[in-house]
Formats: structure tokens, C-alpha cells, sequence
């Protein structure tokens, strides 16, 4: 009998402010979307496997009429629905990743943004992404690629010296980790990794929406601390980002470069 699943992380309790988190220009999404869309056939389903708001579902169904959003979190994907609202909506499923609800070989692509470092037993999100995924299909390994942040990698860094920053369950490196577990275990060695100049875009981020999103504890890595601690932490950060960038009213900005990057992983 296999093991009962350990309680997934899911994002509820954030589902209206994540994508403030996570803003990605609409222009790139489509890009990526375009992209994906151009690797099935039109006949093809494909999934965004802890889909969330569904960034990439929204995009994903304006350039393919397949689609299926699973995620393990009814509050993002009601955010989803919602945003979605007078568009066409893709099939949501709402399902923990370890125990896909879909027949074997039902996709074309499945793309997983962002999920894997959630997940301890990720190992287990994967076989069931192999299982579901067709013979020809594409596994889609997708991450954002982002310069630092004075502020906001101030807190993380902070909380981890103090030792209150937990690290995240699941993987941390796709390239280090994941493509090599894939090759050695389903013998993946068809991988290409995509980033063209369209899936890069600079951004100019308000210091004082950073420190309020940052004081909300908006970021999963955040949600363990104590409360004490959190506030001890925020302390010091509003202190080094005075000191960075002056008395902090909303003109003070810093600038964020970003890009997005997919690994493709053909299944043979
Ligand atoms: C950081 S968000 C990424 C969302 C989306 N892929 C994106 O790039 O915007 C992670 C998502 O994974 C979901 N999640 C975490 N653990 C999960 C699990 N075991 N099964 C399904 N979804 C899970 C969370 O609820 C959340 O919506």
C-alpha cells in the first residue's frame, strides 16, 4: 500500500496578492504561450501542473484551445476563474500533483512553473507527470531568472543567518537536480533549454510595495516565522533599505531585470 501524501503546501491563504509577487508582463507570457503551443498538435491537451492564478494557463488558452489547469489550492484557482472572467476558461482541476486524476498519456506538453521546491516528494509529481504525458510529449521546466533585489533578498537573507528562514521542501535547482533525476530515471536525454531575447523584460520595483508585500509575508518562505522574529527581521530590513535608498516614501525605486527560462524534456 503506498504512503499516505504529507500535507501539501498550498497557497490559499495569498491567492488575491500572489501575483503581485510574480508580475510577468503580458507580452512575455504570450510569448511563452506562443511557444508551447507551437510544440503539440491542435489536437493536443496540455497542462500547467500547479497552475495557480494561472499566469501561464490565462496565456496558454488564447494560443491553444486545449488546456488544463491542477492545482491543489481551490483559492488560487478560484483567483484563476475570476480573472479569467469573460474569456474562455480552461478546465480546472483542482488535485495534489502526487496523484494526477488524468489517464496515462493524456497530454501533449505539461508545464510546472515555480512548484517543484514545494513538494519534498517531488520525485513523485514527476512520475506522475511521465505517466500522463504521451510518448512524444514535452515536460516544460519553467522558472524565472531574476537580478537581486536590495530589499527583498535583504529579508531572506536576514531570516536564513538568524536561522528562521526554513528552506523549501522540494528541489531547489532544476538544471543541478531534476534534469539529471530525469535522464537517470526515464532516460531523458532529449533536453533543450529556451530563453530568446522576448522572454526578458526590466521592471521598476517600489521600494515601499515591496516592504508592505514583504511585511504581508506574501512569499511562501516567509510563512514559518514567528511573529517576533518577522518583525524583528522587517525592522532591519526597512533599516538597511533607508539607508540604501534614503527616507523611503513611494518615489524610491529599484530596477529588476528578468528572464524567463523553460528546460524542454522530450519524452521518447
Ligand atoms: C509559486 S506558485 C506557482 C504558480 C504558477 N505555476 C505560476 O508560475 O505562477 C505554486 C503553486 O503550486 C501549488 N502547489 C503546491 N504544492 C502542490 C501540490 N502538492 N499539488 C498541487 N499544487 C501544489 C500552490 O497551491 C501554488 O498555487
Amino acid at each position: 500500500m503506498s504512503s499516505p501524501l504529507s500535507e501539501p503546501l498550498s497557497f490559499d491563504r495569498v491567492a488575491a496578492q500572489y501575483e503581485r509577487t510574480r508580475p510577468l508582463p503580458g507580452e512575455v507570457a504570450d510569448e511563452v504561450a506562443r511557444y508551447i503551443a507551437s510544440l503539440v498538435e491542435p489536437n493536443e491537451w496540455i497542462l500547467d501542473a500547479g497552475c495557480g492564478t494561472g499566469r501561464f494557463t490565462r496565456a496558454l488558452i488564447k494560443h491553444h484551445p486545449q488546456v488544463t489547469g491542477a492545482d491543489v489550492s481551490p483559492e488560487m484557482l478560484a483567483e484563476l476563474r475570476r480573472l479569467q472572467s469573460g474569456f474562455p476558461q480552461p478546465v480546472l482541476v483542482t488535485t495534489d500533483l502526487r496523484a494526477l486524476p488524468f489517464p496515462d498519456a493524456q497530454f501533449g506538453a505539461i508545464l510546472a512553473v515555480h512548484v517543484l521546491h514545494l513538494i519534498a516528494d517531488w520525485k513523485k509529481v514527476i512520475a506522475e507527470i511521465w505517466r500522463v504525458l504521451a510518448p512524444g510529449g514535452v515536460f516544460l521546466l519553467g522558472y524565472e531568472d531574476r537580478s537581486k533585489s536590495q530589499v527583498r533578498d535583504f529579508y531572506m537573507t536576514e531570516g536564513q543567518r538568524r536561522g528562521l528562514l526554513p528552506r523549501h521542501p522540494g528541489v531547489r535547482n532544476t538544471h543541478a537536480d531534476v534534469l539529471p533525476f530525469l535522464e537517470s530515471e526515464y532516460g531523458a536525454t532529449d533536453v533543450e533549454t529556451v530563453s530568446p531575447p522576448a522572454w526578458e523584460w526590466t521592471r521598476m520595483v517600489s521600494i515601499a510595495a515591496m516592504l508592505s508585500d514583504l511585511d504581508s509575508r506574501l512569499y511562501s518562505s516567509q510563512w514559518q516565522i514567528p511573529e517576533t522574529a518577522h518583525i524583528e527581521v522587517m525592522a532591519a530590513t526597512r533599516a538597511n533599505a533607508e539607508q540604501v535608498f534614503g527616507a523611503l516614501d513611494s518615489t524610491e525605486h529599484e530596477t529588476q531585470e528578468t528572464r524567463f527560462v523553460l528546460h524542454v524534456v522530450r519524452k521518447s
